[in-house]
C-alpha cells in the first residue's frame, strides 16, 4: 500500500506530495508543527496537541488552518487510509506561499500538510538498558515554548549526540541548568523525587511531560517542577527523557558518567509502566 499524505486540501501519494518553493516555511521557517502519537490506532492526548498547535500559531499570528473537528477528521482519514496502527502524525502549518519578503504578506492563506508514519515498538534494548545523553550549550532563541519548525540548533545538537555514540543531547542554559533535549524533555530523580524544569519560554511544554506530571501526582509519586543543573544531573539517582516519539526512555549515562547504578531506575520503570498503561501499550 503506498503511503498517503495530506497537502492543502488533498490526499495524495506521499512521493508526489510537494509544496511551493516560496512557502514561507521553506524560506523563513515561518511556521509551526505538531507530532501526535498514535497507539493502537488511537490518538494519544489529541486535545492537548491541538491546544499547543493553536497556541504556537497564535504566537506567530497565523490563524488555525481549519477547525479542530476538520483537523481531527484529516488525522482519522490518514490513520485509516495508511492502515496506521502505531506511529506518528506530523502536522505542519506555515504562513503560506508569497514572494520572498520578510514582513507578513497581506493576502496569503496558511499552508497545511500532514503525514503519517508507522513506527515499530520502542526497542526492548532501549527500554531495558537505557540510553546515554551528552550535554551541550543551549544555542536557541528565547521562545522555545513555540513549536516552531526552526530547528537548526536541535538538528545540530542531535547529530552531535549521534556522533558521540549517545541517543540525545541535553541543552544547558547560561546558568548551567538543563533546559531540555533536542526533541525530548529532560528529567532526573533525586532522593525519591522526580524533577523536571518548569514550563516557560526556555522549554517546549511537552505533551508527554504534562501527562506524566498528571499521572505521577495521581499515583502518589513525589514530583517537583524545578530546574536542575548538570552537576545535579550527574549526582542523580535516576534520569529519563520523554517525547511523543519515544514516550519514556531511561537515561543511564550523562556525558559518559553513570547515573545511579547505570541501570534504569525503579521510579523510572514505575512511571514507564504507568505511562504505557495510560497510552494503552501494555499487553
Ligand atoms: N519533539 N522538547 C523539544 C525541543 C521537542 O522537540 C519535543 C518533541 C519535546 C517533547 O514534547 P512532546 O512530549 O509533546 O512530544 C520536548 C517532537 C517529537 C519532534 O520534534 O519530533
Amino acid at each position: 500500500m503506498s503511503k498517503i499524505s495530506y497537502v492543502n486540501g488533498r490526499y495524495i501519494a506521499h512521493r508526489h506530495a510537494v509544496v511551493h518553493i516560496e512557502d514561507r516555511g521553506y524560506q523563513f521557517a515561518d511556521g509551526v508543527y505538531e507530532v501526535i502519537p498514535i497507539a493502537k490506532e488511537r490518538i494519544v492526548d489529541g486535545d492537548a496537541h491541538m491546544d499547543r498547535l493553536e497556541s504556537s500559531l497564535s504566537a506567530l499570528r497565523i490563524a488555525m488552518p481549519a477547525s479542530r473537528t476538520v483537523l481531527n477528521t484529516i488525522i482519522q482519514e490518514l490513520i485509516a487510509i495508511n492502515g496506521l496502527k502505531n506511529g506518528l502524525i506530523y502536522i505542519q502549518v506555515t504562513r503560506g506561499v508569497a514572494p520572498r519578503d520578510h514582513k507578513f504578506p497581506r493576502l496569503t492563506k496558511s499552508a497545511l500538510i500532514m503525514t503519517a508514519k508507522s513506527t515499530k515498538p520502542i526497542a526492548r534494548d532501549l527500554l531495558e538498558n537505557g540510553v546515554s545523553v551528552i550535554t551541550i550549550p543551549d544555542l536557541r532563541w528565547k521562545r522555545c515554548d513555540i513549536k516552531s519548525v526552526s530547528l537548526l540548533p536541535n538538528v545540530l545538537g542531535k547529530q552531535k549526540a549521534i556522533e558521540h555514540g549517545a541517543f540525545e543531547s541535553w541543552q544547558v542554559d547560561a546558568d548551567g541548568n538543563v533546559t531540555e533535549g533536542t526533541s525530548t524533555n529532560a528529567w532526573i530523580v533525586k532522593d525519591g523525587v522526580i524533577l523536571t524544569r518548569p514550563r516557560g519560554p526556555e522549554i517546549l511544554g511537552g505533551i508527554t511531560r504534562e501527562s506524566i506530571i498528571t499521572l505521577a501526582i495521581k499515583n502518589g509519586l513525589p514530583l517537583r517542577e524545578q530546574a536542575f543543573s548538570v552537576a545535579e544531573a550527574y549526582e542523580a539517582d535516576e534520569a529519563f527523557l520523554t517525547s511523543s516519539g519515544n514516550y519514556i526512555l531511561p537515561v543511564i549515562r550523562i556525558d559518559e558518567k553513570p547515573i545511579g547504578s547505570a541501570r534504569p531506575g525503579r521510579i523510572t520503570q514505575n512511571i514507564l509502566k504507568i505511562y504505557r498503561e495510560y497510552v494503552g501499550l501494555l499487553d
